[in-house]
């Protein structure tokens, strides 16, 4: 039986994507992702399994396909945070994967702000209440937000004003690797209107000194 791959594919352009990912998504007969992660391979000739929304119709199609073909799924960002890992880890075992690290989209935020995170906290709002973030906000010096189409930034800034969390800076990182990236900072009092795109990532800092350019 073959080991499943689990490829990080990076925050999205083919720039970030390392070498030895590419090459084990050219070994793979089949490929999973969402479909972010699949159009990084749209050369490959492969069969493509684009992941659209409940899970278990994915993980079957996985399970019935691993003993005659090498799959790979593809996750977006890095494999070790707020990834599909867990759940096929969970489903066939740790050591029938084979996992490759990619670079987080926060990770590629911070570097493109030019600041560390290792004493960063990580939240995630896919399926959440963002009541919890604002638990960690109360706490966290350094708050990353992995938003979904319903907690936007303008929705968790204005949550954080309505909190009296105003003075945090707010970092936003919208379509970070893409060419129409955006990069911008302000107070949670400029970004509660604010029309994001939908893939953003957010900072919350503590330490308001921090400039951007
Ligand atoms: C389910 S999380 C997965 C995080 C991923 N494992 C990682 O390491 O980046 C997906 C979230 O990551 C963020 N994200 C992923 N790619 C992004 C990008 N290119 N620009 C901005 N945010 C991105 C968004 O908040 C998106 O909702």
């Amino acid at each position: 039986m073959h080991k499943i791959y689990v490829l990080g594919v990076g925050p999205g352009s083919s720039d970030f994507l390392p070498p030895v990912t590419a090459q084990k998504a050219a070994e793979s007969d089949v490929l999973v992702g969402g479909r972010r992660s699949l159009a990084l391979f749209e050369d490959l000739e492969k069969e493509k399994i684009e992941i659209t929304g409940r899970l278990d119709p994915v993980i079957k199609a996985i399970n019935q396909k691993r003993e005659k073909k090498k799959i790979a799924v593809l996750v977006s960002g890095d494999t070790g945070i707020y990834s599909l890992l867990p759940r096929l880890a969970e489903t066939f075992g740790r050591y029938s994967l084979e996992v490759y690290p990619g670079i987080s989209a926060a990770q590629y935020f911070f570097a493109r702000l030019g600041l560390c995170w290792h004493e960063a906290v990580f939240i995630s709002l896919h399926g959440r209440s963002s009541d919890e973030l604002l638990q960690q906000a109360l706490t966290a010096k350094r708050l990353v937000v992995f938003t979904d189409p319903k907690h936007t930034p303008a929705l968790i800034c204005r949550e954080l004003v309505e909190a009296g969390f105003v003075n945090k800076k707010i970092y936003l990182g919208e379509d970070l690797s893409y060419p129409e990236e955006r990069i911008s900072s302000g107070c949670p009092e400029d970004f509660t209107t604010y029309e994001a795109s939908g893939l953003n990532v957010m900072i919350i800092d503590s330490d308001l000194n921090l400039k951007i350019d």
